[in-house]
């Protein structure tokens, strides 16, 4: 048999094989840190709004309860966002001339719905609901951070499922009193896990097992 390669290219071989592998296992780690980022998962990105309306002034300035604006949180999946006239309980007085407010105004006048870009955006084969998150117990601020203190709106959680389970598995250490739902300056205290415990078993949270069934999620 003649040799039809010459033995260093054995050695060649060798090396390339490996050298794949190291490619696709680098492809696999970008990959992974790809769609971790904080681009991809939108974590710290501030959409530009068709107008510049500041949770930090009507909420932290102001004392507008989420209630006001978010008028369907405690009812259904969807907290929802306000219609314009919600806007112009204030604004048909207060800067009500002010440029700012122009497409507040337009709006009004035409019915034409302000368009605002959504800051969150979960895929649709993941199920969600607001209510039974604020019903059992679980605050605004564990999802979306201190919005009292953002001018413009940002997503401060990854909404990955890795997220979703980190407190499915362990609910306690996140549970918070119901009376404390909106305040957004709210605190675990050093015994969470004993006091979460208690919550947990006064608001009925099924423990082991159902919470991270794949059906609760996926439907
Ligand atoms: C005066 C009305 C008003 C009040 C009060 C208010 N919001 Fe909002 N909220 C809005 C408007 C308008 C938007 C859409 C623009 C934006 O994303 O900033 C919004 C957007 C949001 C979003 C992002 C929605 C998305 O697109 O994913 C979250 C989260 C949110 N609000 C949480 C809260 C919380 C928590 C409170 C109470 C602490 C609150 N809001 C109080 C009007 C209000
Ligand atoms: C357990 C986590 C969690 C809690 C608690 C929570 N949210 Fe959300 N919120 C989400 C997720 C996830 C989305 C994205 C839903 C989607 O894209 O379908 C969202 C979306 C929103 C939106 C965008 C509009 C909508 O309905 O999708 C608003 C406004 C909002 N949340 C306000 C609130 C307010 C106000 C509270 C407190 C009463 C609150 N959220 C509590 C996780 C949470
Ligand atoms: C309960 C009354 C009230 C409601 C409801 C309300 N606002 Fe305001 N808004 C105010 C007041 C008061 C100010 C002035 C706040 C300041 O400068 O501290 C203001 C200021 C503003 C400004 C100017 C901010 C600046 O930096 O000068 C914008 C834009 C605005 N609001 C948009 C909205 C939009 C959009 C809505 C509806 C989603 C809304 N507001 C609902 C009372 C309200
Ligand atoms: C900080 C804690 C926390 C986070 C984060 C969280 N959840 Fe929950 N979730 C709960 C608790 C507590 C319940 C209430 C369970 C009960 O009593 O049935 C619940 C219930 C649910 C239910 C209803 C289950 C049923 O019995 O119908 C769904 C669906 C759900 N969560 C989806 C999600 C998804 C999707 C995410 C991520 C985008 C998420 N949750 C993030 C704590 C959390
Ligand atoms: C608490 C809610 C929750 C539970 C329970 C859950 N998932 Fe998910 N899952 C999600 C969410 C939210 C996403 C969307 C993640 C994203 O957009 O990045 C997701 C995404 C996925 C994906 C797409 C790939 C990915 O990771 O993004 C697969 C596959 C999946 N889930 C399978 C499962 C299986 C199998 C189970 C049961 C062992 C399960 N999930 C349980 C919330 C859940």
């Amino acid at each position: 048999m003649p040799q039809i390669f010459h033995r260093s290219m054995n050695v060649v071989s060798r090396v390339s094989i490996l050298g794949a592998v190291f490619l696709l296992a680098g492809i696999a780690w970008a990959w992974g840190r790809w769609v971790r980022s904080d681009y991809m998962t939108g974590v710290g990105n501030v959409r530009v709004q068709p107008i510049e309306f500041s949770h930090r002034h009507h909420v932290s300035g102001l004392g507008i309860d989420c209630r006001y604006c978010h008028t369907a949180v405690e009812e259904g999946p969807f907290a929802g966002l306000p219609p314009t006239r919600t806007c112009m309980n204030c604004h048909s007085q207060i800067f009500a001339y002010s440029p700012m407010l122009a497409r507040v105004r337009d709006s009004y006048r035409t019915g034409e719905p302000i368009r605002w870009q959504r800051v969150h955006n979960l895929a649709d084969f993941a199920y969600f609901d607001h209510s039974i998150h604020v019903a059992k117990g679980i605050g605004c601020s564990t999802c979306h951070g201190r919005v009292d203190h953002m001018p413009l709106t940002w997503q401060t959680a990854t909404l990955h499922m890795e997220w979703c389970l980190e407190c499915h598995r362990q609910p306690e250490r996140f549970v918070r009193p119901r009376d404390e739902i909106y305040n957004m300056a709210w605190r675990s205290p050093p015994d969470q896990i004993e006091q979460g415990l208690e919550l947990l078993k006064r608001y009925h949270v099924p423990r082991g097992g159902k919470l991270t069934d794949c059906s609760t999620c996926h439907r």
